[in-house]
């Protein structure tokens, strides 16, 4: 795969964030003295944060003091991608929800942002529309919303117009409700063909973990799938937000996977951290 060029924020703006935190550091630690560059424990400071921390100066107040790692922002052929407080070095894997908003997405919405954690969520346009406030909610709090298509159709079977328009409806209800633009699409029962590839104008995200969620509707089914996947660096994991059993499991995977060392991140934030570019009509399945 192609290396991704980094665009690194200036190093005058890098070193004002960095001069900020320190003073919020110091203030943390009432009024004690700020720690040297080379006491970092960077291992402990993962484990302590929970995961991914997008807030600079939030890391600095709970890690005791722990350097602030450098503001990142990489630029992608679909707009910037945010990595700052993820660190490159460790761990990472992305959780992904298909079908909805649904059922279950206000719950999973809440575990993550409770465990300072990101998700990405492949939306059908036609739920978007039923309920614009949860997609709004979603991308308010920085999860990534991606395109599942508008009606869940195979797109190896559409024409290529009718593609588009799944396409294009979906686009354009996200847009609608929440403001943002779409990045990624999951193509539904994860079919595509050369045309399909030839005529999506994302990339096409699939998944390495199957949950089988959808099949089993049981939490401990769905938790055991993951404990028994072996889940490993640049994995994605597919759940569906369409059932209260999978957020009933999220709420007990995300502490558990954050436990074993991984910082659980947005889909285009994992592939933006592995410098992996994400070319249209690409398929992925880990990174
Ligand atoms: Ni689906």
């Amino acid at each position: 795969m192609k290396k991704q060029r980094w665009k690194k924020i200036g190093a005058l703006l890098a070193a004002m964030v960095m001069a900020a935190a320190v003073t919020v550091t110091m203030a943390g630690c009432g009024g004690g003295e700020a720690p040297a560059p080379e006491q970092t424990d960077s291992e402990t400071q993962a484990v302590e944060n929970n995961g991914t921390a997008p807030s600079v100066a939030v890391i600095n107040v709970d890690t005791k003091g722990v350097v602030p790692k450098e503001h990142l922002v990489v630029e992608t052929e679909y707009g910037e991608v945010n990595l700052t407080g993820i660190d490159l070095e460790k761990p990472m894997i992305a959780l992904t929800f298909d079908d909805g908003p649904g059922a279950g997405t206000g719950k999973i919405l809440r575990v993550l942002q409770e465990n300072n954690a990101k998700a990405t969520f492949f939306e059908l346009g036609s739920n978007v529309e039923n309920n614009p406030e949860m997609t709004k909610q979603l991308a308010d709090a920085g999860m990534q919303v991606a395109s599942h298509t508008y009606s869940h159709p195979d797109l190896a079977e559409l024409s290529v117009e009718d593609m588009k328009e799944q396409y294009s409806k979906t686009e354009n209800a996200v847009k609608a409700a929440a403001g943002t633009t779409i990045t990624a699409v999951r193509a539904p029962y994860g079919s595509y063909d050369d045309e399909v590839k030839a005529n999506t104008q994302y990339p096409i995200i699939l998944w390495s973990v199957d949950t089988l969620d959808w099949s089993s509707r049981d939490t401990n089914a769905i938790c055991d799938s993951v404990y028994s996947a072996g889940v490993g660096d640049g994995d994605i994991l597919l759940f569906h937000d369409i059932y209260e059993t999978t957020a009933d499991a999220i709420e007990i995977l995300v502490p558990y996977l954050q436990d074993q060392g991984f910082q659980l991140v947005t889909v285009d934030q994992l592939f933006a951290a592995k410098e992996i570019k994400l070319e249209k009509g690409g398929v992925y399945s880990q990174a």
